[in-house]
């Protein structure tokens, strides 16, 4: 049997395999709320310009309402034959009302329908997304504002380099996140043009209102170019770049969590809520939370991938290739909500060892450089040279195997003379972290401050 929407020009129906390369019905079904909610506008449109009668135009209103409780109770039936979305709610709407039903697709296209509806689902998620992010961004903010002090190595190269605080280190994090905010927000202004009306690729011959369907679904102004209007999927591009980048900056912190709950760093505890066990080894809690957010920000940059190669060469307007938009888009922004979620669990009940960490920053001489830079403001040494003096005390310290502050001020004089006993003052890493106080540093009084204004904008906004 020929297609019941549009198969007048057709003796025969569809191979098996042409349905089950074609039909979108099982993952495009998730688009049943913004199908619904863009027919109703339109419809409602097409009432007040006239083109439809208000008998028809109320009746296919309330039959949309119908539908919409039935695909929401789950009694909806889905059908693949129905290819979509928008045919499988059109032919029920021509079940529950007959003839009037038809009169729903005047002066619009699946293309433009789908095209405004794929613009309601990514705007939405986008503000979910959005949500997500803050959350996580709080639970940062208020770690770091808790252990605003609590001193830790910062590593360079995975070598420790200098003692920096834990909060610090959190709030950096912050800072990515808010980034992540930005590129969202900035992809969702871009967005929030309605392509309805452009109908197949050409325009309509009806005199139809846009700014009116525009208005209804929120949008700030209908878009211009009938033919970029159907073919436009940059606003997905947009947003999985910005979801690829956040799942980045994720996998990185993840990484993090990762390396400190190991026994050999021992910088966290990571709550049972957030770890599990071994079925062979009972000593074990791994981090498996943290290595799948680690993992899955490669099915979201590989949705973005998938996508621009989808799009590279398409020539305009409408072709079938951009029903393959749909699936990555769904699971990478689906993906990205999971691993905000589970990171922000694991954030809220990470426990650091704040002794394990600061006996780290103790050792492996991360205060060399406040050594240097004492040379330098003390004895007025070039940098350069107070390096190589410094270079020459570690290398002693360490033939000895102990810390710097474990020298007699003896020792270092014998390698350079002028040094006085002052300078075990900034040997220690509670004096290092205190006295990187320029902008941006890590001192604790800069992260208090910083955790403060970030809470509070958080909290306010
Ligand atoms: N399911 C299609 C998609 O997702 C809807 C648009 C179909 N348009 C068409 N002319 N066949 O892109």
């Amino acid at each position: 049997m020929s297609n019941k929407m549009w198969g007048g020009r057709f003796a025969g129906g569809p191979d098996a395999i042409m349905e089950e390369i074609n039909a979108s019905i099982d993952f495009d079904r998730r688009l049943a709320e913004q199908d619904i909610a863009g027919s109703s506008a339109h419809v409602a449109m097409l009432e007040k310009t006239g083109i439809v009668s208000a008998a028809d135009a109320a009746a296919i209103r309330e039959a949309l309402g119908r539908i919409r409780g039935e695909i929401e109770r789950g009694e909806f039936s889905f059908s693949r034959a129905l290819e979509d979305i928008h045919m499988n709610v059109e032919s029920r709407l021509s079940e529950l009302i007959g003839p009037p039903a038809g009169r729903l697709h005047t002066a619009r296209s699946r293309n433009d329908q789908v095209a405004v509806d794929f613009r309601l689902y990514v705007r939405a998620a986008i503000d979910g997304l959005d949500a997500e992010i803050k959350a996580l961004q709080l639970a940062l903010a208020e770690k770091a504002l808790l252990h605003a002090g609590a001193v830790m190595p910062g590593f360079t190269h995975m070598q420790p380099a200098q003692p920096i605080t834990f909060g610090h280190h959190l709030l950096a994090y912050v800072e990515m996140l808010a980034r992540d905010r930005g590129r969202f927000k900035d992809a969702r202004a871009r967005l929030n043009e309605c392509p309805l009306g452009a109908a197949a690729l050409a325009g309509t011959s009806f005199p139809i209102d846009r700014t009116a369907t525009a208005e209804a679904l929120g949008f700030d102004r209908p878009t211009a170019n009938s033919l970029d209007s159907v073919s436009d999927r940059d606003f997905v591009v947009e947003t999985l770049a910005a979801a690829a980048l956040c799942a980045v900056h994720l996998s990185r912190l993840a990484e993090e969590i990762v390396l400190w709950a190991s026994p050999q760093f021992g910088f966290v505890r990571l709550s049972d809520r957030f770890s599990t066990g071994s079925s062979i080894m009972p000593q074990k809690r791994n981090p498996d939370a943290a290595e799948l957010v680690r993992a899955k920000s490669g099915r979201i940059v590989g949705a973005l991938t998938s996508l621009l190669i989808v799009l590279k060469g398409l020539p305009l307007a409408y072709s079938k290739d951009l029903q393959e938009d749909k699936e990555g888009t769904f699971d990478a922004l689906e993906t990205l909500s999971l691993c905000l979620a589970a990171m922000t669990g694991m954030i809220g009940d990470l426990e650091p060892d704040v002794g394990r960490m600061r006996a780290a920053a103790g050792a492996a001489y991360a205060t060399a450089t406040d050594l240097a830079d004492w040379l330098v403001r003390e004895l007025d040494l070039p940098f350069r040279e107070a390096h190589h003096v410094t270079g020459r005390i570690v290398a002693h310290a360490a033939d000895k195997g102990v810390g710097l502050e474990e020298l007699s001020l003896a020792e270092m004089q014998a390698i350079e003379p002028r040094l006085g006993k002052a300078v075990f003052s900034v040997l220690g890493v509670e004096n290092s972290v205190a006295s990187r106080k320029s902008y941006g540093g890590t001192a604790p009084a800069n992260v208090t401050a910083a955790a403060e204004k970030w809470l509070a904008a958080l909290k306010g906004a």
